[in-house]
């Protein structure tokens, strides 16, 4: 939530260069944007409500080597060109751009006013380059008043801040992802970002700042710092393995369409992993006592299908509880207990919360995670990589089967069959390169153009079809704003078959599996209401009036069967003339709570 991007170095484009990087973080909030540049040796800032995707980077070539720019993800206050970041001191000299929340901003702006500061916005953000200005009446040394002023702020934060009179770019973290990448060689220079992508044109090596920490670059070289005590931090410099290329949408008009397909090779990705690493996390879901599966969103649809996964294939129950409201577990945990988290992002506030609850009680944690050196992926006891590539449309799709694939993974190898599991996954992913050809997805265009006007559209699953029901509903709803409903089949009786009326869609998700006959029974008595029923399985049964072919998939069936309800979503959205990937008061990463 919100897009960080700031540089400093060698260039003199620092401008063009932030806007463009700030345009690869659009994914984390686009309802305004904004940037801060020194062209003529005074801060100059730029902002306005809309998409940084339609800025002409451009116009911000005038010669400067030092910028920061944000895009907005409004939490406090609405979205106007006033609240969109950078926020500016009385004396225009500092700006700064702000990721979180500053829970203790009334108190701080009430005591600002008091000392004659004046806010021209309704954000928390507003307070910091007042407060360090504040802390500059004491001070000349920029950082130390950056410091001096983020100590005084609760609750999270991402911040990076510039002043008129230094040359450094200051950036301080509490709970919000920031990221360094150091630009080696002629070019010389750092950028920080909110995510990779922002400057992975630039460098791979990268730097992360954790929670408490600071860090400080002329452009020549950096120096990081515990925000508490000043005390000099020394980083790793780290080789991430994603290229630029995987950050592109390339030929694809969307990202979000780009990310189903390369589902053809994430899938088989996923399932590459370790042996000894997945045995070893095998016993350790043995051996514990309660085991707990946490994600938001997507991510737990993928916890709460891998319930039906440890069931099933493995006899071992484990509870799934969505990350918000993990909180009020904390009764049943102990050492001995192992809480998997799922995430993409790997930055999810909620999912982070769970983690410090299970730490605090001791428990053990296994993060299950896409992007590599994420805080959830550092701070966990153990860490399995999904090696899904960057993820940039909002909507999750790879992530999401390769999460599947890793929970199955693990499951058949607490099961003791971890080579079934392998060959089961690797055929999977063979049959979803076959699935995903021109002539299937037209197929699932031209149904979307069909269901495009409907009002309502209803998905039923059972077992580990039901989460995918619940995923086919988010998917639909959040690129495509159809109102769509998952449910359990068997639950329909209990209420919401009183919706169906002559012609409503209800997509029915089924597999070759033991509860076959009971989903299909439930597709019956919703044809009997006169609902369209649109079957998602591997044979054609009577009760299909369209029938989307999937392969038979065993336990991976959750898999092949939510894929072609990912690409009618997209079709659904584009055919209603929506963006999929920038569904509207989204954002992929939430880091508030
Ligand atoms: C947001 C995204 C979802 C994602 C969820 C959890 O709501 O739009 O696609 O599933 O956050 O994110 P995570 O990064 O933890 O998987």
């Amino acid at each position: 939530m919100c897009g960080i991007f700031g540089y400093v170095g060698s260039r003199r484009d620092a401008g063009t260069l932030v806007v463009e990087g700030l345009k690869n973080l659009e994914y984390r909030g686009y309802d305004s944007w904004g940037m801060a540049y020194k062209p003529n040796g005074s801060i100059v800032v730029r902002k306005d409500i809309g998409k940084i995707s339609d800025v002409r980077s451009e116009d911000f070539g005038a010669p400067c080597s030092l910028a920061i720019a944000h895009t907005r993800w409004a939490t406090h206050g609405g979205v106007t060109q006033c609240n969109a970041h950078p926020h500016l001191s009385c004396d225009g000299k500092i700006a700064v751009v702000h990721n979180g929340i500053v829970e203790n901003y009334g108190p701080l702006r009430d005591a600002l006013k008091t000392k004659g500061h004046t806010f021209l916005s309704q954000t928390d953000t507003e307070i910091i380059p007042h407060l360090i200005e504040e802390e500059m009446k004491n001070t000349a040394d920029f950082a130390a008043a950056v410091r001096g002023a983020v100590r005084k702020l609760d609750g999270r934060f991402a911040v990076v801040a510039m002043h008129t009179d230094s040359q450094s770019l200051v950036a301080a973290r509490n709970g919000s992802p920031l990221i360094i990448g150091a630009i080696k060689g002629a070019t010389q220079g750092y950028c920080v970002a909110s995510d990779i992508p922002a400057f992975l044109e630039h460098t791979r090596t990268v730097q992360y700042l954790d929670d408490g920490e600071m860090a400080v670059s002329d452009g020549r070289g950096i120096l990081f710092s515990d925000i508490a005590t000043g005390a000099e931090r020394t980083k790793r410099e780290i080789e991430i393995t994603w290229s630029p290329e995987q950050a592109r949408k390339g030929d694809f008009e969307h990202y979000m369409l780009k990310e189903i397909m390369e589902q053809k090779e994430s899938v088989a990705r996923a399932v590459n992993q370790n042996e000894e690493q997945i045995l070893t996390l095998a016993k350790a879901i043995q051996e514990a006592r309660g085991t707990f599966l946490v994600g938001c969103g997507t991510a737990g649809k993928a916890c709460m299908a891998a319930d039906y996964f440890f069931s099933v294939v493995a006899g071992k129950h484990v509870n799934y509880t969505p990350a918000s409201e993990f909180k009020l577990y904390h009764r049943f945990l102990k050492p001995e207990s192992l809480v998997i988290v799922v995430s993409q992002s790997g930055e999810t506030a909620d999912v982070l919360e769970a983690m410090r609850v299970a730490k605090s009680k001791g428990s053990k944690v296994l993060a299950v995670v896409n992007v590599e050196g994420s805080t959830i992926h550092r701070d966990a006891d153990y860490t399995l990589l999904i090696n899904a590539g960057p993820e940039r449309a909002v909507a999750s799709t790879k992530a999401l089967t390769g999460q599947l694939a890793v929970l199955l993974l693990i499951a058949y190898a607490l099961a003791g069959k971890l080579r079934d599991g392998r060959t089961v996954l690797l055929e999977t992913a063979a049959e979803i390169n076959d699935m995903l050809n021109p002539r299937y997805v037209e197929r699932l265009k031209k149904l979307a153009e069909k269901l495009k006007d409907c009002r309502d559209l209803f998905i039923i699953g059972k077992g580990w079809n039901y989460p995918m029901a619940l995923e086919s509903a988010i998917k639909i709803q959040e690129v495509s704003y159809v109102h769509a409903e998952g449910f359990a089949g068997g639950e329909l009786k209990h209420g919401p078959i009183a919706l169906i009326e002559q012609g409503t869609p209800c997509i029915v998700l089924a597999g070759e599996d033991e509860v076959q006959q009971d989903i299909l029974n439930n597709a019956t008595e919703l044809k009997a209401r006169g609902a369209f029923i649109i079957g998602v399985a591997p044979r054609k049964h009577e009760v299909f009036d369209a029938w989307i072919k999937v392969p038979d998939a065993a336990a991976a069936q959750p898999i092949v069967n939510i894929i072609p309800i990912q690409v009618l979503s997209y079709f659904l959205a584009v055919s209603r003339g929506k963006n999929p990937d920038m569904p509207r008061n989204l954002a992929k990463s939430v880091t508030v709570k």
